[in-house]
């Protein structure tokens, strides 16, 4: 059974500070929008903020969510985020981030898209997870998309199950960012 059943092995949430929540860069044509509670999407997401040079956000969410079994909200709940919504009107491409959370994206996520207008965009949905995902989980994440009028060309997910330790993970999100690349560029043409 996976770890992250149980409270006791539940990694800590990362302590934040206003520089990890949000990048700002001259000209970008697209963004990342990331849902994080111990780090390990948002460095994915920092990745490919990196690699695209894209603005980036990073949503915060209650004290506590998800810290323990208790704590965890069911993925269709309305959740308090900040920001509730962006202006995406300079964006052409739209990255969308979340761990898993009980075999789905978390309802963070799901608040920020249920909350924006995405018609008109690209869209590629990343996660990272530590175990498994329900069949249909990024079906569901990929309608809710559609739902707000956003093309979803591409998902990029990591498990944490299969890496070491944290070099590896990190050395994987590279190669994966490096390998998606391409794909995004020739995709938001
Ligand atoms: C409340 C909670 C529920 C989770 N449920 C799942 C799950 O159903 N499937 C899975 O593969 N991983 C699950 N995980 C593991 C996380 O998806 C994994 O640790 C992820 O990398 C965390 O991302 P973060 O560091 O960006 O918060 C869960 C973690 C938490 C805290």
């Amino acid at each position: 059974m996976a770890c992250w059943l149980f409270t006791s092995c539940a990694a800590p949430a990362q302590r934040l500070t206003t520089g990890d929540m949000s990048i700002t860069r001259p000209g970008a044509t697209a963004v990342v929008v990331v849902h994080s509670r111990s780090g390990n999407t948002a460095a994915l997401g920092l990745r490919i903020s990196e690699a695209m040079g894209s603005d980036y956000i990073r949503l915060e969410t209650p004290p506590g969510a998800g810290d323990t079994y208790l704590s965890y909200t069911e993925r269709n709940d309305k959740v308090d985020i900040n920001p509730r919504s962006a202006d995406l009107a300079r964006y052409r491409l739209v990255f969308l981030g979340s761990p898993i959370w009980f075999w789905h994206p978390t309802a963070f996520i799901y608040t920020f898209i249920n909350n924006n207008d995405l018609s008109g965009k690209k869209v590629v949905l990343f996660y990272t997870n530590q175990g498994g995902l329900a069949k249909d989980a990024i079906d569901e994440w990929k309608a809710i998309v559609q739902k707000r009028g956003g093309t979803v060309i591409d998902v990029i997910g990591i498990n944490r199950n299969e890496f070491e330790n944290d070099a590896a993970l990190q050395s994987e999100i590279k190669t994966q960012v490096e390998k998606h690349k391409r794909v995004w560029i020739n995709k938001s043409d």
